[in-house]
């Protein structure tokens, strides 16, 4: 694995987790401390990424991240150029590699991509120049949430060493569970995954985490309690028997959070399907952090652009 070396990722691409080293995640995570000062600042923007350009290319919806994305790049003083999927030529037969390609002759040094299949990434970041960063494949890894959630983590808990983690949900389908679970134990977490045994199968233990079916015993002195949206759009059938009874059983209100210890944060990475993983009340916990991941995401991600190799190599 190539890590982090004179405080640069070794990297041009950001493909995900699986391929950071413990030393790469916390040089992000100790940029992105520096980054959110610049974002919490008045004036907000460094000029970083100056003549350099960012193309969001989304084939899959999304209303945090290709905004955070956005603003990143904004605030990095990048040009940034989001690429309307729903308009281009993809619709009239292009491919992927042909679209990457023209984008990159266009002068793209950034293409920010979220698209449904896995190994999507891996493959341009071979075939062009331009740095390729993974906004999310399908079912598999979506890094820079998994940064950001870390970030978050840290600036309320300090290190993630032994920390009680519960992740709970639909982790089969969430590809935020996988880049999760990987940053997390990485970083010295220790990561109980409650669920269903249909959303949370055994064989995710090999990731190094636990597995809990039982809520209330899952979340017992967690120190995080994150939790998940059931994606129904990837569940080929029903998965458990109906929304108000996964809703008992794993749904997070006031009363379950008296299981965690005192003082756990509460976490979601959006959109929440409110009445169901999380009843409303829960917004105004004062433990939830839920908006404070998504002012986070810009600066985690300011941090990821701006430590890419290619950023370095033409800074230079
Ligand atoms: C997640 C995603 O798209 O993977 N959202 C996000 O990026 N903030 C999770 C989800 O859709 O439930």
């Amino acid at each position: 694995m190539k890590t982090a070396q004179d405080g640069q990722l070794q990297s041009k691409d950001l493909l995900g987790i699986e391929q950071l080293s413990r030393d790469d995640i916390l040089l992000i995570l100790d940029n992105a401390a520096g980054f959110k000062h610049v974002v919490t600042r008045t004036v907000k923007k460094v000029p970083t990424l100056r003549g350099k350009t960012v193309v969001n290319l989304f084939f899959e919806n999304s209303t945090r991240t290709r905004t955070s994305f956005e603003l990143a790049a904004r605030r990095l003083s990048a040009d940034v150029i989001n690429f309307d999927v729903a308009t281009s030529s993809v619709n009239k037969g292009e491919s992927l590699l042909d679209t990457v390609e023209t984008i990159e002759a266009l002068g793209a040094d950034y293409v920010v991509i979220r698209h449904g299949s896995s190994g999507a990434h891996q493959y341009l970041g071979r075939q062009v120049r331009a740095s390729i960063i993974n906004a999310g494949d399908g079912q598999h890894e979506h890094p820079t949430q998994a940064l950001l959630d870390c970030f978050t983590i840290r600036e309320n808990k300090g290190e993630l060493d032994g920390l009680k983690i519960c992740m709970v949900g639909d982790i089969l389908h969430s590809r935020v569970a996988r880049s999760n679970i990987l940053a997390m134990t990485r970083l010295g977490a220790k990561v109980t995954l409650i669920g269903p045994p249909t959303l949370v199968p055994e064989g995710f233990s090999a990731m190094g985490a636990e597995i809990c079916h039982d809520m209330n015993e899952g979340i017992r002195n967690a120190d995080v309690v994150y939790m998940l949206r059931i994606q129904l759009e990837r569940q080929g059938r029903s998965l458990f028997p109906s929304l108000k009874e996964y809703k008992q059983l794993y749904g997070l209100d006031p009363q379950r959070m008296r299981h965690a210890k005192q003082d756990a944060i509460i976490m979601h990475p959006g959109p929440v399907n409110f009445g169901v993983e999380l009843s409303r009340d829960v917004m105004n916990d004062p433990r939830t952090r839920i908006l404070d991941q998504v002012t986070n995401g810009v600066a985690a991600r300011m941090a990821c652009m701006y430590l890419l190799r290619g950023a370095r190599d033409l800074e230079a």
